[in-house]
């Protein structure tokens, strides 16, 4: 990508008009969930493109959207747009939202937010000079009792977090044909499970614990695929210090059978244990030496910001489309200037990307790497 720095954004997008007016370009399983997301934010769906003119008429059509783009750039370049959401393949997204920055349109990016970090870095840099909000989905912050975990580190209730562990595991790419453009690195870039996946454990671990993970050591694993084509990895194992002297490791596999969306963790404080499940994400498990609990979502019990994203009483199952509702509504709200908790930021994505060039490098050289 060429240099992103130093340009700025159109002033007019300073202040936001009262309907924010969205579009979306992609039309895939992520696309949809956006447009389902904005919608319960109660904002029009001003747009939508796909990877041909032909296509985008279809998904508008049976989305039920006014327009369909002919690009992705008439998209994020139109005055008819206030907000921006990238839902495209990976190799797409840095180009994509430099541009729409450029345009003064307020981003919101899939992750990895780009495919090498000096692209990610650049439109973090990008974003921070425009004064628009771009923001990145890490959605699975916005699970009520993953905010529970995080306000019982921050008040003290766990103590001193000593140990964090856990995994991210999938099956759906676990045989010799199951492909994707994930699988091919000119579309998803140089990693796959762990920019795919491993990305969204880190960043939730980093958003609970508030630790930094500063060194990392990692092995990788790349299965045989029909046809022989070069294919990114499939498993990746970190060991890694954060920058509060915990340690910790995780393990990211997309070839696991019969682990559909297994994203666990624990945090290990000095009082009590935290385990997250977000498969099963209506309770948070408390472990002491005393009683062990599994404590249930009730917005009348819980921390406020765990109350916050309650938006339905306990007992009634909330999950991952509430998380991507409740993070377009901050997003909103972010735009408006009236946001209660703040959103994952490019700056956040950017992150993630560094995290997963060190892991790459790791698993090359069979090395510790520091993360920048
Ligand atoms: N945050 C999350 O929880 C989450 C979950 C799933 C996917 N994602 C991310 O979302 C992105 C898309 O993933 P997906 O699972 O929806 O993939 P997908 O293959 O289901 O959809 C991608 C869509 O983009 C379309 N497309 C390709 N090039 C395009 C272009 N130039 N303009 C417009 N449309 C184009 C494709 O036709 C396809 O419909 C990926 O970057 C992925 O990492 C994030």
């Amino acid at each position: 990508m060429e240099a992103l720095v130093g340009q700025s954004a159109s002033p007019a997008q300073q202040s936001p008009p009262s309907a924010l007016r969205t579009a979306i370009v992609g039309a895939g399983m992520i696309g949809r969930v956006h447009l389902d997301a904005v919608r319960r934010a109660g904002a029009p769906v001003a747009g939508i493109s796909a990877s041909t003119p032909a296509r985008a008429k279809e998904a508008a059509a049976a989305l039920g959207v006014d327009r369909a783009f002919d690009s992705a750039e008439s998209l994020v370049t139109s005055d008819d747009v206030d907000v921006v959401h990238l839902c495209t393949p990976n190799d797409t997204h840095a180009p994509l939202a430099a541009l729409a920055l450029r345009a003064g349109k307020h981003v919101v990016c899939e992750k990895p937010l780009a495919t090498s970090s000096a692209d990610a870095d650049a439109l973090a840099s990008l974003a921070a000079g425009s004064g628009l909000v771009a923001a990145v989905p890490f959605v699975y912050r916005y699970h009520p009792m993953a905010a529970e975990a995080r306000a019982r580190v921050s008040d003290g209730r766990a103590g001193e977090v000593r140990l964090v562990h856990g995994h991210y595991l999938q099956d759906w790419l676990s045989e010799p044909g199951d492909t994707n453009w994930r699988v091919d690195p000119a579309a998803g870039g140089p990693s796959r499970a762990f920019a795919d996946i491993g990305s969204h454990w880190c960043d939730l671990v980093e958003w609970v614990t508030g630790h930094r993970i500063t060194e990392l050591t990692a092995v990788s694993q790349t299965v045989e695929r029909d046809g022989g084509t070069p294919a990114t990895e499939d498993v990746v194992q970190v060991l890694f210090r954060t920058d509060r002297a915990a340690t910790g490791s995780v393990t990211v596999s997309q070839i696991s059978p019969g682990r559909k969306n297994r994203l666990w963790f624990e945090v290990d404080g000095s009082r009590t244990s935290l385990a997250f499940d977000q498969e099963n994400p209506e309770s948070l498990f408390v472990g002491s030496r005393g009683e062990n609990a599994a404590v249930l979502r009730d917005p009348a019990t819980l921390s406020p910001e765990a109350a916050r994203l309650s938006v339905v009483p306990g007992g009634h199952p909330m999950g991952y489309l509430d998380c991507f509702a409740a993070f377009v509504r901050d997003v909103h709200s972010a735009i408006r200037g009236t946001a209660a908790a703040p959103c994952p930021t490019f700056d956040d994505a950017a992150r993630m990307v560094r995290l997963t060039e060190a892991v790459l490098a790791s698993a090359a050289d069979r090395s510790w790497k520091e993360v920048s």
